[in-house]
């Protein structure tokens, strides 16, 4: 866990909060090839399960939202957690991830009765800090949602069984947040609220979740991870599912720090639909052939954007002894004298921040860099590139293997004399020289 935070600071990817000002405890920034990460896997979310899909609409609620949803959704009552306080150290845990009941992790000492801690953030409306002007950051996408859920209907007009997905922030005031970037007070979630006829028995509903179920392990090893030995499905027991849920699948994930949840499927019935049509007043239903209304039910796979981060960024974390250099292009020996473990991100190519980056043999000799910038200019259009003349080629690959640029491409003497280039592979490390004019076909095969 240190080699990959410490990776993803000096590299760019995430930094400490506010680090100028000695930081802010459990939250950071994304960096140049963080916010790409981020980015390709929220797109790409946004592309399977929106734009591909005829069953699926997407959506982009405000994050604070009318203060009623949250009594109607029971936020406000259930959504807590138990804190316990330290009489000595006056430390605070929450009680149910003590090691040892009653006893302080830090100093031993005796804790507190637990109470129930309210995890929503808390905020005014307006100028005056009055009580009438509460409002909450939103904890859970979930809830822009089903307070649309009318308006989509009635614009939109799908046919059951349909998706309304979003991807947003969400606040949560965590009484132990921690592991890096793994429980912060503020991420990101990937949400889908799929709407179903209510069930006449259990298999009907059952269905929809199988199906999502079986959506989010094919994502899960799209990602890179090795769904058969990491991931474990823990069938969430009576008692320690959300208020709203019938059945919750956690989607847990082998983190260096322990088996953890990535993401969670539940099926949350019409409870979210129902109490919001009794707090508001709306007809929150649909009518079926016969013209009867109903209520629809609801599956929902919820993903957190970081914690998918950092399970790709674990899963890409590769350390590898090189072999000896292959002697053959002339300048594969610039590899040698490198120190001999080389640290390389095996993103699937699709994640990679950066997918191709360009060198020119030589930063002094003003005609590879001139032809080395056209070819960057070539390509940076279709790609996200990287132009680098900085040190020498060994060095260059080293930096590039550690950001998971899939492609590395150097413009030489020859590229001058023969219009054709060495590409390098960022996995077998192998070179093969591709004629410029053949680039973007080239290119197109592997990374399409
Ligand atoms: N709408 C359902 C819901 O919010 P959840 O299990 O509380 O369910 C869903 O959260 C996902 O959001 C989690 O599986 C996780 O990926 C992410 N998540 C939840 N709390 C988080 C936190 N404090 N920091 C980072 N990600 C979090």
């Amino acid at each position: 866990m240190e080699k990959i935070v410490s990776l993803c600071k000096r590299r760019g990817f995430i930094f400490p909060d506010s680090e100028i000002y000695g930081g802010l405890a459990n939250a950071w920034d994304y960096g140049p090839y963080g916010v790409e990460l981020k980015n390709n896997i929220k797109q790409r979310w946004w592309k399977k399960f929106v734009q591909e899909r005829e069953d699926m609409v997407g959506q982009d609620a405000a994050i604070i939202m009318n203060p009623e949803t949250w009594k109607a959704s029971g936020h406000l009552d259930n959504f807590s957690d138990p804190l316990v306080e330290c009489k000595k150290c006056k430390n605070r845990f929450r009680a149910d991830q003590l090691e040892e009941a009653g006893k302080c992790p830090n100093c031993g000492g005796q804790m507190s009765a637990p109470r129930q801690f309210n995890l929503m953030f808390k905020t005014f409306i307006g100028p005056a800090e009055e009580s009438v002007n509460i409002a909450y950051l939103r904890p859970e996408t979930a809830q822009g949602i089903f307070v649309n859920f009318k308006n989509i209907m009635d614009t939109m007009r799908p046919r059951l069984p349909f998706g309304i997905g979003q991807i947003g922030k969400a606040f949560r005031n965590e009484i132990t947040p921690g592991n890096f970037i793994f429980r912060t007070r503020e991420f990101e979630q990937m949400e889908i609220e799929y709407f179903i006829a209510p069930p006449k028995k259990d298999k009907d509903w059952q269905t929809a979740f199988e199906m999502w179920r079986k959506e989010m392990l094919n994502w899960m090893a799209e990602l890179g991870l090795n769904v058969k030995h990491d991931v474990y499905e823990l069938n969430v027991p009576d008692g320690e599912r959300a208020h709203y849920s019938k059945k919750t699948i956690d989607f847990e994930y082998q983190f260096p720090f322990g088996r953890k949840e990535l993401y969670g499927l539940a099926y949350r019935t019409d409870y979210d639909l129902k109490q919001h049509a009794k707090f508001s007043g709306a007809d929150l239903f649909c009518t079926d052939e016969q013209g009867d209304k109903f209520v629809p039910h609801v599956i929902e796979p919820s993903l957190g954007v970081e914690r998918t981060v950092l399970a790709v960024l674990y899963a890409a974390y590769c350390e590898e002894t090189t072999p000896a250099p292959n002697p053959s292009p002339a300048h594969s020996s610039r590899e040698k004298g490198e120190e001999n473990i080389r640290t390389v991100m095996k993103f699937p190519y699709w994640l990679a921040p950066v997918k191709i980056a360009v060198f020119p043999l030589l930063k002094n000799k003003p005609e590879l860099v001139k032809k080395a910038k056209a070819v960057f200019n070539q390509l940076k259009s279709e790609y996200n590139c990287e132009f680098d003349d900085n040190g020498n080629i060994g060095k260059r690959y080293r930096r590039q293997d550690e950001i998971g640029t899939p492609f590395c491409l150097t413009v030489d003497f020859d590229t001058l004399e023969k219009g054709d280039v060495t590409v390098r592979n960022r996995d077998t490390m192998k070179q093969e020289r591709v004629k410029i004019e053949k680039l973007g076909e080239w290119f197109g095969k592997k990374l399409k």
